[in-house]
């Protein structure tokens, strides 16, 4: 339950302009979709432009390590490097890297090689070869604040087949994404992502989605891609969150590793690919904050 605003008090947005002539139609606009039965975003989902610029500032370190990974990996190298330049560069920068003890999660970065769907532990003896397909997951907290996302790498002479799973996966990320806009909804997004992906033939985890971020890792909403238009979360101006889906070749299916409870292979042993961006709702439409 939200706190009632007196209509002459400052706005909870902390423009420090008067609640009736700040937010206060956005926040009327929100209830009458609640009324009409949609699911609304809370408050404290609604980012200030404040915290918006923090933000951005972790999204830049995490944008950073990616392109340094993005220029450095090759085939020999294992992915236990990874996790150190990840650890190395983001603490040097001034951040913290937000895997490590998350949960319990033991590293820096997320490293997905091939039928590894995510959450693969990096490790000296997962070698990068020739032909290898690897999700690079980066997450960075700056000062309180929280950026994630994630790139595939193709390392070597990877096939076609791998490198359309790769390809289609990415554009999918960036289907969804045109339909980021105030007003709209997060079920338009993610049909466009799964039905970017369907129709290449591939098939979208149901299990596991993205989610918002920014003042904490993993914040409302959940992010699937198996909704509809017109469904899910209402999207306002000032909601964050990430579109990170994970396509599978072959059938959605997934476990996770008993042994650690935290790498997620495919069940059939197909490649599987991922892409994760971080995107801002604006006034006018959307900004990717972190890619
Ligand atoms: N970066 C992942 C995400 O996109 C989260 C990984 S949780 C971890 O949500 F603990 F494994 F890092
Ligand atoms: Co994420």
């Amino acid at each position: 339950m939200q706190k009632k605003i007196a209509r002459n008090d400052p706005c909870w947005c902390g423009s420090g302009r008067k609640y009736k002539v700040c937010h206060e139609a956005f926040d009327e606009k929100i209830h009458r979709f609640s009324l009409e039965g949609h699911i609304v975003p809370t408050r404290d989902l609604i980012k200030t432009p404040a915290q918006i610029e923090k933000i951005k500032e972790s999204c830049k370190i995490n944008i950073a390590v990616l392109d340094y990974i993005e220029a450095h990996i090759h085939e020999g190298m294992n992915t236990g490097e990874i996790d150190r330049i990840v650890y190395d560069m983001t603490t040097q920068m001034g951040g913290i890297p937000a895997p490590l003890n998350y949960e319990g999660y033991p590293y820096s970065v997320c490293t997905s090689v091939n039928n590894q769907v995510c959450h693969g532990f990096p490790s000296p003896d997962v070698i990068l070869k020739d032909g290898d397909i690897v999700n690079v997951d980066c997450s960075t907290i700056l000062n309180g604040y929280f950026s994630d996302s994630s790139r595939m790498f193709c390392i070597g002479n990877v096939s076609e087949e791998k490198k359309r799973l790769v390809d289609v996966t990415r554009e999918s990320v960036y289907k969804g994404l045109e339909q980021v806009k105030p007003w709209g909804f997060l079920g338009d997004m993610g049909q466009a992502v799964h039905d970017h992906c369907a129709a290449a033939g591939y098939t979208v985890v149901r299990e596991i989605g993205g989610h918002g971020v920014g003042l904490e890792f993993h914040e409302e909403p959940w992010v699937g891609y198996n909704s509809r238009k017109g469904e899910e979360m209402l999207l306002v101006p000032g909601m964050i969150f990430t579109i990170e889906p994970m396509v599978n070749m072959g059938k959605p299916d997934i476990f996770i590793d008993s042994s650690n409870n935290w790498e997620v292979y495919t069940e059939d042993g197909l490649p599987s690919a991922q892409w994760e961006i971080m995107v801002l709702v604006t006034e006018t439409g959307h900004e990717v904050l972190c890619w």
